[in-house]
């Protein structure tokens, strides 16, 4: 059965200039001069992939998301409708449905949650224009606190069977991975990983800014399940109080290490 994580683009927006910064990153090492077509795998909210209409300006630009929500706000930020917002599940996209091969796609932040990504990333390379560029980025931190506090806390939660299955999420490959493969599909790569150490709330505005981090993201699946206050608390209470043990207030703000995997392949023919 196919579940789909509901996602509230506001609160996935309150962080955007960190989860801006690995995007830029991978992009930076895409070394498309003048593409003509561009696709962004997991569009989210739109603003990263307004970004690449930005850099090439003459290029056709299209956003794929499954979400309606992310979409939606995607398609208002696009003031000027410079991007093509479609909604498509990537476990059931056909590149063929650009009606053009792609010569850059990118994918950011999104292959976490989809299923056996690692067999699609084949089909993608293949679709790509002579000459093209395929980049994409996962988080690697599913062993940091944020994440490994979420399933023991599930565990011992009344729930604990629902919960910790919708924390088995799709897993990631390291960078080998992704280079290994990549490789195998006749492309030139550069793989690598970087560990962000994110300030949160240097301003001190929020009394637990981690929480407020994965509840836009990694935790989404497990307030999906909540209905009922009592319930979510149990989870949510003692979830908080061990994040903000784990990660304390410093004179800077809360320091939120982020390990991300990074690959970016160029397929030469
Ligand atoms: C964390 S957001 C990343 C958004 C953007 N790429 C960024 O870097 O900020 C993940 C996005 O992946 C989308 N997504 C998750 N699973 C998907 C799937 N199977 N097909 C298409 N989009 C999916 C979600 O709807 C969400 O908008």
């Amino acid at each position: 059965m196919r579940t789909t994580v509901s996602w509230d683009p506001s609160a996935y927006g309150q962080f955007a200039q960190e989860r801006s910064r690995p995007f830029d990153d991978l992009v930076s090492r895409v070394g498309a001069d003048e593409p003509g077509m561009v696709v962004d795998l997991g569009c989210g909210n739109g603003p990263m992939t307004l970004l690449l209409a930005e850099r090439w300006p003459q290029a056709r630009v299209v956003g794929i998301d499954s979400s309606e929500s992310m979409l939606e706000a995607a398609r208002s930020l696009d003031a000027r409708d410079r991007v093509e917002w479609v909604q498509a599940d990537l476990r059931d996209w056909d590149p063929a449905s650009l009606g053009e091969a792609p010569d850059v796609i990118v994918t950011s932040s999104t292959l976490q949650w989809v299923p056996g990504h690692l067999d699609l990333v084949g089909p993608w390379v293949e679709a790509l224009a002579d000459d093209g560029w395929l980049g994409l980025q996962v988080p690697g931190n599913f062993d940091a606190p944020s994440h490994s506090l979420m399933r023991e806390i599930a565990a011992g939660h009344p729930r604990a069977g629902e919960l910790t299955a919708a924390l088995d999420v799709p897993s990631v490959g390291e960078p080998a991975t992704y280079l290994r493969l990549l490789v195998r599909l006749g492309c030139a790569v550069d793989a690598w990983e970087t560990t962000y150490l994110h300030i949160l709330d240097p301003d001190a505005q929020d009394e637990n800014p981690v929480l407020s981090w994965v509840t836009a993201t990694g935790l989404r699946p497990v307030l999906d399940l909540f209905e009922d206050d009592d319930d979510r608390a149990a989870f949510v209470d003692p979830y908080a109080a061990a994040l903000a043990e784990a990660y304390p207030r410093s004179s800077a703000g809360v320091i939120f290490p982020f390990r991300r995997v990074f690959a970016v392949a160029h397929r030469v023919r």
